[in-house]
């Protein structure tokens, strides 16, 4: 039956979360469940239980604290999952007052954990947690801790003063304290478990049984409501109840607004979930107060909640969906990324169907499954990610992942992982998925920047065995692409002349484009530039591009930027005889292939970072840390090792650090995959 199932389920997640404060799925998934249990007990009352977990606020108190009655229930908020829910919460306010509600406190929501602060005489005297929202526990000690929760309050003081906030943890701290674990579980030479997110790791450190823990954990507060007062002047809003509490030096958060209307609300609640990771603590919603407190008393509340307040919930940024299967993408170059293929799943404002997993390693620590439940966050405009398996869901028996052994491509050859590298890659000279990689990569933007030819076009034009090389572009006739699927004769005429426009590129977007290993857009510069300066005369050579063939790997080791690595690469590409026919026929098509660019456009090049500040992470594949570093600054920008608000963009390889990532996020910085970084490298764009 599912009303017993959803209780089951419901209990199981709240004790989770309230409890052992580990959740295993995110709240919006957890608020799903609440709901369908709620509303099938309201159609069928029969159903209903007294102790239904939907009818708890809470879960009970745990025993490791000694309970505290609270002498006003600490309730929870009804929520508003949109603007539609927002305005019919008014609605029922105003229809059940017969009159306007307004004006309204708009609140941020801090995720964190309520708690009630009682000061007697201005001398704190106890704290406690919300519990069930009648009793809870006493963590006066631990509270007592927390530098922003104050230990006595000015002269000026009520009698008897109990307020509530909540507990959270900034992300900054949150941050340190996932970098020292990592620090000694590498120590002990032991596998990192990182905590899991700020909300969870507060609420864990406040119910530390030594108050010397939680004085380390780095804890904060914010105040927001009052609770029992006696003694105090006479309040009769709720706006003048936040500057009294700022007055006695609590800390309130200056985010508040008074609203006059509807109107203001909601443009409130639109501006705060865009600035939501402007700040260092995280907000999950907006929390919106009549302000009136003779309205409050007026409208009451529900067995569960007050009718005067409610909360709006910005946009999950974590759902859980099904991991459908692993499956691996062919880069140009071979590589070979394992990507998470997702039962669609709307978060964070998009719809997301597959995220990276990056590498081998990635999927082994995080321990995902084809088949597992996964919780996948995508925040803002920042690349989807799956964060970890439901455990709980996880069907029994289910298989870990092995890598595949082969290409998907019809050749099936070996994809390989070299000693010290993290990825897998497929090198056979034939794979036509590594070769729509490649032909995607010589028409793209930092390359020969042909339009029209993206992925799609690309494998329809392979299919139609109309390329096999790059090379092939430059035969291609209107004629071959009308009629085609999806090609009219102006799309076809367009593309064609892309494809000419692009013979004129530079001889730099030319190697770059011929996707060697190794060898990115900066290098690709270095070696155009070299043919003027380092390389040797040659008289046998047709052009620039030969010469730069013909180099020994002595000579092309010796160009500054270019190194032995890359040397040996770009000897062998170009002693492949197959490379040599592809070449031939770009020469034949009349490809530029002199160089180097023109000085005023060289010059223009180099200039394309001017005053940008661009922050490199993670393992990239073209690049080790110090060239991505040089290529940055020849072209006048900055690369320096932390994430600030002077951050222009952060480029994620491989692994990258996590709190790079969440400071990024939080910044609003873009976060840029290698491709874009050479594309940005190239034109100075952000993409
Ligand atoms: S007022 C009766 N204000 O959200 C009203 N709560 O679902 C009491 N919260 O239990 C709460 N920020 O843990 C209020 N500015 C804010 C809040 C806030 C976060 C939490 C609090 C509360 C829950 C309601």
């Amino acid at each position: 039956m599912r009303a017993a199932e959803l209780r089951r389920l419901v209990q199981h997640h709240a004790d989770l979360y309230h409890r052992l404060d580990a959740p295993e799925i995110p709240d919006a998934d957890y608020d799903a469940l609440v709901a369908e249990l709620r509303a099938l007990e309201e159609r069928y009352p029969q159903l209903a239980e007294p102790d239904s977990p939907a009818a708890a606020v809470g879960a009970a108190p745990s025993e490791l604290f000694a309970p505290v009655a609270h002498d006003i229930p600490m309730m929870s908020l009804d929520n508003a999952f949109d603007i539609g829910e927002l305005r019919a919460w008014d609605a029922r306010a105003a229809s059940r007052l017969d009159r306007p509600v307004g004006p309204y406190v708009c609140e941020l929501k801090f995720d964190g954990l309520a708690i009630s602060v009682r000061y007697e005489r201005g001398k704190l005297v106890r704290a406690a947690t919300r519990g069930d929202g009648r009793v809870g526990e006493n963590v006066t000690h631990n509270v007592a801790t927390i530098a922003d929760v104050p230990d006595t309050l000015g002269t000026d003081a009520p009698e008897v003063l109990e307020v509530r906030g909540e507990v959270y943890m900034a992300i900054s701290a949150f941050e340190r304290l996932n970098k020292a674990r990592e620090a000694a579980s590498e120590a002990r030479h032991a596998k990192p478990r990182p905590y899991v997110n700020p909300r969870n790791t507060a609420a864990g450190s406040l119910r530390q049984k030594k108050a010397a823990v939680t004085a380390e954990r780095e804890l904060s507060w914010w105040c927001y409501q009052l609770g029992a007062m006696s003694g105090g002047p006479q309040l009769g809003r709720h706006s003048e109840t936040l500057e009294f509490l700022a007055s006695l030096g609590l800390p309130v958060n200056d985010d508040w607004l008074l609203a006059e209307n509807l109107a203001a609300v909601e443009d409130y609640v639109v501006r705060a979930e865009q600035r939501r990771h402007a700040h260092d603590y995280e907000t999950d919603g907006v929390v919106v107060k009549v302000d009136d407190f003779a309205l409050h008393a007026e409208l009451g509340t529900t067995s569960r909640h007050p009718r005067w307040a409610v909360a709006y919930k910005f946009a999950p940024e974590e759902r859980s969906t099904k991991l459908m299967d692993i499956q691996v993408s062919i880069g140009g170059k071979g590589k070979a990324t394992p990507f998470a293929v997702l039962e669609p799943v709307f978060v964070g404002g998009s719809t997301v169907e597959k995220a990276t997993l990056h590498n081998e390693d990635q999927v082994e620590t995080k321990d995902v499954r084809p088949g597992d439940t996964v919780v996948v966050r995508k925040a803002g405009d920042v690349i989807p990610e799956v964060l970890r398996p439901v455990l709980s869901e996880r069907p029994e028996g289910l298989p870990a992942w092995v890598f595949p052994e082969f290409c998907p491509c019809p050749n099936r050859s070996p994809l390989v992982r070299e000693e010290g590298d993290a990825a897998h890659h497929c090198r056979h000279p034939h794979c036509p998925a590594q070769q729509a990689g490649a032909i995607e990569h010589f028409a793209s933007r930092a390359a020969m920047d042909i339009e029209g030819l993206g992925e799609r076009t690309v494998e329809l034009l392979i299919a139609e065995g109309l390329l096999t090389d790059v090379a092939d572009l430059y035969s291609l006739e209107v004629a071959d692409l009308e009629g085609l699927e999806r090609f009219g004769s102006l799309k076809a005429r367009n593309l064609v002349d892309g494809i000419e426009a692009s013979k004129q590129r530079s001889l730099a977007r030319l190697l770059f484009g011929l996707n060697i290993r190794h060898l990115g857009a900066a290098v690709g510069e270095y070696l155009a530039h070299a043919v003027a300066d380092d390389l040797p005369d040659d008289p046998d050579a047709v052009d620039d591009l030969d010469r730069i063939a013909r180099a020994s790997k002595e000579d092309l080791a010796e160009v500054p930027g270019v190194g032995p690595t890359i040397a040996a690469s770009v000897r062998s590409f170009f002693d492949h005889p197959d490379n040599q026919r592809v070449i031939g026929k770009l020469r034949t098509a009349r490809v530029n292939c002199a160089g180097p660019a023109p000085p005023e456009a060289g010059e223009a090049a180099r200039a394309t970072l001017a005053d940008m500040s661009i922050v490199v992470t993670g393992t990239l594949e073209n690049y080790s840390r110090e060239k991505a570093a040089a290529a940055i600054s020849a072209r006048g920008g900055r690369a320096p090792g932390s994430v600030s608000g002077n951050t222009t963009a952060v480029v994620a390889g491989a692994s990258p650090g996590t709190s790079k990532l969440t400071k990024a996020e939080k910044l609003g910085v873009p976060i840029l995959d290698e491709r874009s970084f050479e594309h940005l490298l190239a034109t100075g764009e952000l993409p």
